[in-house]
């Protein structure tokens, strides 16, 4: 008799789960969203600018909002528009984040200091705090925050951004902690360079891509894919038993 696979593999990893993707207009979002739509997820993502996340968005027919996710009461009135669309919300991939200022601590400028911070860490900490109690309300879920190689190592040039990466897996094991025994799960994944507009927006700086190239043993940069299969494993019932941790995807660089 032919193997038909699984209910899960027929359907959909994700069929009838709400999935919620920050900053999902770019890069490991964007991919992160398509790939829980073609695992046939109703998927709701949101990020800066209208065009970015309507754009992204039209392609996999995503609800979508324009949001900064440091601003708690646009994050409330998204989940809020998610919920009464969708009845409830089952994931949440934070991943709306940005770079650091790429220069040694004491050359970091102030308001780049504070944008980074705020961004990294409140923009996370916004986006759980309204995302769980919704979570808790429907009887669980699953929370994938957007953590970095560089949340579990430091590195010369940037220490802003590795503080807030340290940062998310404080606030990834901490809820963890708090919110297992009720249902939801929350991990974190922290990839290596991923080949995406961020780390392209510094390509032209001489020398970059070849020191971040020389980071990963696998012998190349990640792909916006190897990040998203990632996030989604963790998403899902296959990961039943995995919550609190920060999963490297990052080619064997905090290997060493
Ligand atoms: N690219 C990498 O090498 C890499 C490695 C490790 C971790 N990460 C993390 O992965 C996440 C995604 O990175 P990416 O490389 O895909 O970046 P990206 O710039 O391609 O995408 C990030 C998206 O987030 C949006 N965004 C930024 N600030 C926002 C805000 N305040 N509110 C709403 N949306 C906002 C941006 O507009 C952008 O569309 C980030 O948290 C980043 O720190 C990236």
């Amino acid at each position: 008799m032919a193997d038909t696979g699984s209910d899960d593999a027929r359907r959909g990893l994700f069929a009838g789960k709400v999935v919620l993707v920050t900053g999902g207009g770019s890069g490991i979002g964007e991919a992160t969203a398509r790939a829980f739509a073609a695992e046939g997820a109703a998927v709701a993502l949101c990020d800066l600018s209208a065009e970015t996340a309507g754009r992204a968005a039209e392609a996999i027919g995503a609800m979508h909002f324009a949001l900064d996710v440091r601003d708690g009461a646009a994050v409330a009135a998204m989940i809020d528009a998610v919920v009464e669309r969708h009845g409830r919300l089952d994931v949440a991939v934070n991943n709306a984040g940005i770079g650091g200022s790429g220069v040694p601590l004491a050359e970091i400028p102030e308001d780049n200091f504070d944008r980074v911070m705020s961004t990294n860490i409140k923009g996370v900490w916004q986006c759980m705090r309204h995302e769980i109690p919704v979570m808790l309300r429907g009887g669980g879920g699953a929370i994938v925050n957007l953590a970095s190689a560089m949340g579990l190592v430091g590195r010369a040039n940037s220490a802003d951004y590795v503080a807030t990466k340290h940062a998310v897996m404080g606030l990834t094991r901490s809820a963890a902690l708090e919110y297992s025994a009720l249902g939801i799960r929350i991990n974190a994944v922290c990839p290596g360079v991923i080949d995406t507009p961020l780390i392209q927006e510094r390509a032209a700086k001489p020398g970059f891509l070849e020191a971040l190239s020389a980071l990963h043993p696998i012998g190349r940069f990640g792909r916006v894919d190897d990040v998203a299969e990632a996030i989604l494993w963790l998403a899902s019932s296959r990961s039943s038993f995995v919550t609190g941790i920060g999963m490297p995807v990052d080619g064997g660089w905090t290997a060493g």
